[in-house]
Order: structure tokens, then sequence, then C-alpha cells
């Protein structure tokens, strides 16, 4: 089977499955279903939501955008197939800081993630509170960051 996306993937996965315990393969169970709602919900909107951003900021800061473009046309000339776009081989292997600044800066203002939580494996402090063993808690990075983001123009 030709593996094209990450969806052709799990169902390979649940072929290969499937043949060694003996049973058809169930492409619609819990567990398919999961690992494509996750795909959908961690993988789309923060993407989308990630290259939006980056291009409203690359729009408000042109030196930053002729900056990361001369970065890439650096990294990449030598690496331009026939339809005038780098090799998805060279897009994996070749590491240009810039671009990767660029990214970690959309990131640090505008990160898609609003919220995550940890659960406290001990009993531990966060800022002089007492945290008992077992406790979840909250991170809301939006709000924590939402004094960095009142200060810029885009708004
Ligand atoms: C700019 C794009 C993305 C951002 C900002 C982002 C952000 C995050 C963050 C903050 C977490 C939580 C990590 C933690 O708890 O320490 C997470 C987890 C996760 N992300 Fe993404 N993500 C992105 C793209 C994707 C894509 C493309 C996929 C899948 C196709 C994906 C799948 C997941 C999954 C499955 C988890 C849960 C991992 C686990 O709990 O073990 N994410 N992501």
């Amino acid at each position: 089977m030709l593996i094209k996306s990450a969806v052709d993937l799990v169902v390979e996965r649940e072929v290969t499955l499937a043949k060694k315990e003996g049973r058809k393969p169930e492409y619609d169970s819990v567990y398919v279903r999961d690992e494509l709602t996750g795909f959908l919900t961690a993988g789309y909107e923060t993407t989308a939501s990630t290259l939006n951003w980056g291009l409203k900021y690359l729009t408000a800061y042109p030196a930053v955008q002729s900056k990361l473009r001369a970065a890439l046309r650096q990294a990449f000339t030598s690496h331009i197939g026939s339809n005038g776009q780098p090799h998805h081989e060279a897009l994996a292997k070749i590491q240009v800081p810039y671009l990767e600044a660029c990214v970690n800066e959309i990131l640090r203002y505008n990160g898609s993630v609003a919220a995550n939580t940890r659960k406290a494996t001990v009993d531990t402090q966060i800022l002089g509170y007492h945290i008992p063993k077992g406790t979840d808690v909250f991170f809301p990075v939006r709000f924590a960051l939402s004094s960095i983001n009142a200060s810029i123009l885009i708004y």
C-alpha cells in the first residue's frame, strides 16, 4: 500500500494488526475514530491558524519577510524540482535557522493552543501555592501572553 497521508498509515496499521490477530479490519472502530479526530482537531486548526498568523505578521513586518525570503532562497536554490518547488527531501532535511526563529516567534505571540494541563505526580508548589499530588493543573497560556499580544499593532 502506498502511504500518502497519516490516515493511510492508520489504515495500514489496522490491516496489519487485523491480519496478525486473524480478524477483519475495523476501519470505524472507536480507536481509529479517536486517532482521526485527533488529527483533525490537534493537527488541522493548529497548523492553519499558525500559518494565518504567520502571513499576518510577515505582512506587518516586511523587513522580516524579506530576510526570511532571502534565507529560504539561499537554503533551497540548488534543490528546486521541475515544478519550481523544493523537493520534500530537502524541505525535511535542510535546517533554516531564521525560518525556525520566525515560526517560534509566531507561536510565542499567537500559539494556537490556548491552554494545557498537567497532573501533579508529587506534592509540589507553584508560585508559593501548595499543589497536592494528583491535582490537575490548568495552564491558561493565552492569558499569560495577552499582555504581549495587546502591545502589538496588529490587533
Ligand atoms: C503549529 C502546529 C501545532 C501546534 C502549535 C501544536 C501544539 C500542540 C501542543 C501545545 C500540544 C500539547 C503538548 C503537551 O501537552 O505537552 C500538542 C499535542 C498534540 N498534537 Fe499538536 N500541534 C501542532 C500540530 C499538530 C499536528 C499537525 C498534529 C497531527 C497531525 C498534532 C497532533 C498532536 C497530538 C496527537 C498531540 C497529543 C500528544 C500526546 O498527548 O501525547 N499536532 N500539540
